[in-house]
């Protein structure tokens, strides 16, 4: 429908509840950086609100470079394998690295972009999600601060497409079933 709203389903997590734990998630990054300089990476299309929220609460200067990536070829992601299609600008030498991500699903695409973030001589490289599935981990990652474990549900907004459309919701909702039937 041409109003997204007709479209929901369900709002799972509302504007203020994100802004609420994007002030928590900021305060927790703040105190535990204290004295370090930090770079933000966030990972595109996904991350911008993310990005854009949780960076603004941020009580110091906190550069921010983007990655995209895709999984190889056109088909599904659970291979693991995963493509560059725009690299960072930064160099990450002795730099604090801390990805910036809208969800951790299989946690397929963050295990790998730390390993290969990791291997360019970064200090420390970290993870901030918004959201994670523990009960769709296909690999184990270790995230550092993570705004809200959700269950294994497609989710739209706030950053998260369907078919590349609903990113631009506030919130984090759920889709009607004639949305996917077509
Ligand atoms: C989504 C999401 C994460 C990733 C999580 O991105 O934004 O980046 O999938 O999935 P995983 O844990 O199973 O690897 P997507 O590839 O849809 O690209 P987008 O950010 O441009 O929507
Ligand atoms: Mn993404
Ligand atoms: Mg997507």
């Amino acid at each position: 429908a041409a109003d997204m709203g007709e479209d929901l389903a369900q709002v799972l997590i509302t504007e203020k509840e994100i802004g609420q734990r994007l002030d928590e998630m900021a305060a927790q990054i703040d105190a535990d950086y204290e004295g370090k300089d930090i770079l933000l990476v966030g990972v595109l299309k996904g991350a911008v609100y993310v990005m854009a929220d949780l960076s603004r609460r941020l009580h110091r200067s906190a550069p921010m470079d983007w990655m995209a990536v895709s999984s190889y070829g056109s088909g599904t992601k659970s291979s693991g394998v995963v493509r560059i299609l725009k690299d960072l600008d930064a160099d990450l030498t002795d730099r604090h690295v801390l990805i910036v991500e809208d969800i951790i699903d299989s946690g397929l695409t963050l295990s790998w972009l730390v390993g290969n973030l990791s291997s360019r001589g970064a200090a420390s490289v970290e993870i901030a999600t918004l959201l994670r599935k523990p009960e769709a981990a296909k690999v184990e990652v270790d995230v550092k601060y993570v705004g809200f474990d959700i269950p294994t549900e497609f989710v739209v907004g706030y950053g998260l497409d369907y078919a590349e459309r609903y990113r631009n919701l506030p919130f984090i909702g759920t889709l009607r079933p004639e949305v996917y039937g077509g």
